[in-house]
């Protein structure tokens, strides 16, 4: 093991040890598998922290970052499509610790956001949180893992919670 993966299993142990998370919603990992494929939002890595929003999180401030929009919710991140996503919507994030992980694409962390069905999780806008490739550690309604990603997603609020989009691009 490779301190970046006993890092990222620590910090999966312990988030998932204080944060609670809430039984899949959404579809499984195999919805997101071809994710490479998909409308890439950013036209060049984010790093840094463009939105001023990171905190810590995605892996800090040196890490580099790619978002793919599936072709559900292309249209909206395009800016062809009003908000909010139409359910079905998935957002992959890939965070690489650092330029030479992400030029080398090493094992990023992976962090997803899944529209759910309108209703399905008033707490959160409908949207599913979802931590790691496998999709197991996953938050919805009051779960701490919705409470911590929702809460900080909610200063993205006018764009339906998401921070990525062409819109962000417009207003450089
Ligand atoms: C402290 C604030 C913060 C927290 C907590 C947070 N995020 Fe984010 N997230 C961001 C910012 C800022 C971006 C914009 C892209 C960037 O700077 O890399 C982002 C981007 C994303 C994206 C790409 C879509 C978008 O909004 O642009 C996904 C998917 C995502 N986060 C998932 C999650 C998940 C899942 C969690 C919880 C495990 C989480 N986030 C927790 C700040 C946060």
């Amino acid at each position: 093991m490779n301190i970046k993966l006993i890092a990222t299993a620590g910090f999966l142990l312990f988030l998932t040890a204080c944060m609670s998370t809430s039984a899949p919603q959404g579809a499984d990992a195999s919805a997101w598998t071809n994710y490479k494929a998909w409308y890439k939002a950013n036209p060049e890595p984010n790093t840094g922290d463009p939105t001023g929003f990171l905190g810590n999180v995605h892996e800090g401030l040196n890490a580099y970052r790619d978002i793919f929009v599936n072709s559900t919710g292309e249209p909206t991140n395009r800016g062809t499509g009003g908000f909010p996503y139409p359910p079905g919507s998935i957002i992959v994030k890939e965070s690489f610790s650092n330029l030479a992980a992400y030029e080398e694409q090493r094992s990023p962390d992976l962090t997803i956001m899944l529209k759910l069905e309108r209703g399905d999780s008033p707490e959160t806008n409908d949207w599913e949180y979802i931590m790691g490739a496998a999709g197991n550690n996953r938050g919805t309604g009051t779960s701490g893992l919705a409470t911590f990603c929702h809460g900080c997603h909610t200063n993205a609020a006018n764009t339906d919670y998401s921070f990525i989009n062409s819109a962000f691009y417009q207003n450089q």
